[in-house]
């Protein structure tokens, strides 16, 4: 009873972006289990989610978007609030890396880590906040970030991908501030390194990194979840504009 007071997410119409694979996944499989309907934007289907909600007995649909095209990601969330009947949280995760050094990724390299991971952030955030204010609903937005935006990581080189996570990170503030008067939240989250497809890296990289890493270890997409759920729920009515790191104390070094 206090939890779900708390914490619950009954009746709330979740987006998750990217929700195929990884923390994605995760997240909408336990926004589902804390009660929330689960609508998941990727470019290729989301079936094996859908299902692992479904077999949970959740609600969940799987919507084809890309989130680089407005108008796949506006069709995207009219199908939802007319499925659903209204939309209350974002998690807006879907994202992209590349491991290259300045010299080596060209402009084109870099517009194209920019266009997913800041662009596509932007689209779905202002689609889903335009959505809200219609509707009338002070809702709830989690970006997400990455220790990347706060940190320079070694030894791998990726400007292009730090880059793009520090304007997201500044970007939920400032979006913060400008949805404030609606009363629409926007936090992000900065993890570590967690072990998902994106973090499959060769043995050398990862075994660079865990020395580096206070608890020694990767980080598991269940170990965002709590967070994800706070942000998401009414304990967090008076959180807005800030970004949270899960990272097993990287971040302090
Ligand atoms: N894994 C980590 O260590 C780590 C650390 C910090 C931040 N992140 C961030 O977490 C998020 C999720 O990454 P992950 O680790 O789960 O990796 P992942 O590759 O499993 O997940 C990324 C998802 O985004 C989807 N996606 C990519 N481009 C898309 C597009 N244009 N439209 C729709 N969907 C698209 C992919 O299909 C995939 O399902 C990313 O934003 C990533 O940058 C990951």
């Amino acid at each position: 009873m206090f939890l779900e007071e708390k914490f619950g997410l009954t009746g709330k119409t979740a987006i998750v972006t990217g929700g195929g694979s990884g923390i994605g996944q995760q997240a909408a499989v336990d926004l589902a289990k804390a009660g929330a309907k689960i609508a998941i934007f990727s470019r290729s289907g989301a079936e094996e989610t859908v299902k692992m909600i479904q077999d949970n007995g959740g609600e969940a649909v799987s919507i084809i978007a890309d989130v680089r095209e407005e108008s796949a990601v506006k069709e995207a969330v009219d199908q939802v609030v007319q499925r659903f009947g209204s939309v209350d949280i974002l998690f807006n995760n879907a994202g992209i890396c590349e491991h290259k050094s300045a010299l080596e990724a060209d402009a084109k390299d870099f517009r194209n880590i920019i266009e997913t991971n800041l662009v596509g952030v932007y689209i779905v955030a202002r689609t889903v906040a335009a959505a809200m204010i219609r509707l009338g609903i002070r809702g709830s937005i989690i970006n997400v970030g990455s220790i990347s935006g706060k940190i320079i990581n070694i030894p791998q080189e990726q400007t292009s991908y730090n880059a793009s996570k520090a304007a997201v990170i500044h970007m939920t503030k400032s979006l913060a501030i400008e949805w404030a008067k609606y009363g629409i939240r926007v936090n992000s989250i900065s993890p570590g390194y967690i072990k998902t497809p994106m973090g499959d890296v060769p043995k050398e990289m990862e075994e660079a990194w865990m020395p580096m890493i206070p608890i020694h270890r990767w980080g598991k997409t269940e170990e965002l979840t709590g967070m994800i759920i706070y942000l998401a729920g009414p304990s967090a009515s008076l959180t807005t504009g800030q970004d949270f790191v899960i990272d097993g104390g990287y971040t302090c070094l």
